[in-house]
């Protein structure tokens, strides 16, 4: 691992300094910048980390554990913290589920399946290197554990929604020691678990730690050409166990009472939905999305959006099964955008007249000046929008 001393700046003096600096007009980046040339680590506003090791987790999978800086907060197990990486010129920003390390205070690490034809997922995998200096942003989100943690927890992860249970793992292991914890882990198989040899060295220090590890295409979505197993060739071979009633009696007879966690592919999510509303304890369910819902709207619909920005407007025709921020992107316009996932808020615009639907929480929402994200919003209407950035 490379070692790269942090000169001993602390993140308060810097701030301070900053600011002192502020009233003789140096502004934040101004001063990020100039410390910056002594170690990106000392920038207190527009944050950076260094690579300084790189793990392969399987095939398609690596973990980085990034050097962080004095003025990055604390972070809490399950949150996600934003990536801004420099590919070709452009800068993309992608969340990804950071964990600490218990041996690298000065560290966190972020583990990144490559998806098909995704392309900061591959950058990483691919491309990026120890001695690397990537932008990051404090951590965000609400995929928490409790205070106090409650004496049953159950994780549910798919693929690579073991990520953010991870830093659980982590967190309760350190701090919650007796909690009583089963992960259910789903993957194609035990050469795509990412983690796995982590995990059992965990249920072998860890006797309130139950772990399940289930080799399962059933809830995995088709991806035949991004070098993990391919769904089902031989299904004596694969188990076909998917999350239902039957498996959570077998492995967790408890489940509805505990406190779980549910982190994977859309149709897992979809699963554990369906199945705790059913059970009628839908409060207890946490979940966690990595990816935006796919729009399910009709392909023949054309609406006529109208998009106002600094004194100027956009016009183009949004298809019902396309986020507005791809219509537009499409119809030849850079729309303003960050992460594409309807995290960061980069693309969010006042709708002023017409009906989109949320992706996120399927909701329909009728204009009357509220705040939409275009990058989990389609068209369910003409649409009349002004963009917020
Ligand atoms: C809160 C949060 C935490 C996350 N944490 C992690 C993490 O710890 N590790 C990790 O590997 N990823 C994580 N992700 C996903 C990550 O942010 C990116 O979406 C992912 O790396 C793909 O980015 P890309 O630029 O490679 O793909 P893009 O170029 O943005 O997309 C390419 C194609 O891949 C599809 N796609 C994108 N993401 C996914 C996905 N997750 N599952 C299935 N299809 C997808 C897109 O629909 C598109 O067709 C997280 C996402 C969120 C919202
Ligand atoms: S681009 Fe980040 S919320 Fe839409």
């Amino acid at each position: 691992m490379t070692e790269t001393p942090t000169p001993s700046l602390s993140a308060a003096a810097a701030k301070r300094l900053s600011s002192w600096l502020g009233h003789l007009g140096v502004s934040p980046m101004a001063f990020d910048d100039t410390v910056g040339l002594l170690n990106p680590l000392l920038r207190v506003h527009q944050l950076q980390a260094r690579v300084v090791d790189k793990l392969t987790e399987t095939p398609t999978a690596s973990t980085l554990v990034l050097q962080v800086g004095g003025a990055f907060p604390a972070l809490k197990a399950g949150q996600y913290l934003m990536v801004g990486i420099t590919i070709q010129g452009v800068r993309h920003r992608r969340a990804y589920s950071p964990r600490r390390l218990a041996d690298r205070p000065d560290c966190i690490a972020i583990t990144v399946q490559r998806q098909p034809g995704g392309l900061v997922s591959n950058h990483i995998n691919e491309v990026l290197s120890v001695g690397d200096v990537i932008d990051i942003e404090p951590p965000a989100g609400d995929f928490v554990l409790p205070t106090p943690v409650p004496p049953a927890v159950l994780l549910i992860a798919g693929g690579s929604g073991i990520t953010p249970c991870m830093a659980m793992l982590g967190e309760l292991r350190q701090h919650a020691p007796a909690t009583r914890v089963t992960l259910l882990y789903f993957a194609r198989s035990q050469r795509d678990r990412i983690l796995a040899q982590a995990l059992t060295e965990l249920t072998q220090r860890w006797t309130s730690f139950t772990y399940v590890p289930l080799d399962s295409t059933v809830h995995t979505p088709a991806s035949p050409e991004d070098g993990r197993t391919p769904p089902i060739l031989n299904p004596q071979a694969t188990s076909t166990r998917t999350l239902d009633e039957t498996l959570l009696h077998d492995t967790v007879p408890s489940w509805t009472s505990a406190a779980t966690y549910c982190c994977g592919p859309a149709p897992l999510m979809d699963a554990a939905r369906r199945i705790w509303a059913d059970a009628g304890v839908s409060r207890h369910l946490h979940l966690e999305a990595f990816a935006a819902p796919t729009p399910s709207g009709d392909p023949d619909a054309r609406h006529h959006v109208t998009l106002h920005r600094a004194g100027e407007s956009r016009e183009f025709d949004a298809a019902g099964n396309l986020t507005l921020l791809v219509a537009g992107e499409q119809a030849g316009f850079q729309i303003k955008h960050g992460c594409r996932q309807g995290i960061c808020h980069e693309c969010t615009c006042r709708l002023h007249r017409g009906s989109v639907q949320d992706l996120g929480s399927g909701q329909r929402i009728d204009g009357e000046g509220q705040p939409i994200r275009l990058c989990v919003s389609t068209a369910l209407s003409d649409l009349d929008l002004e963009s917020l950035n």
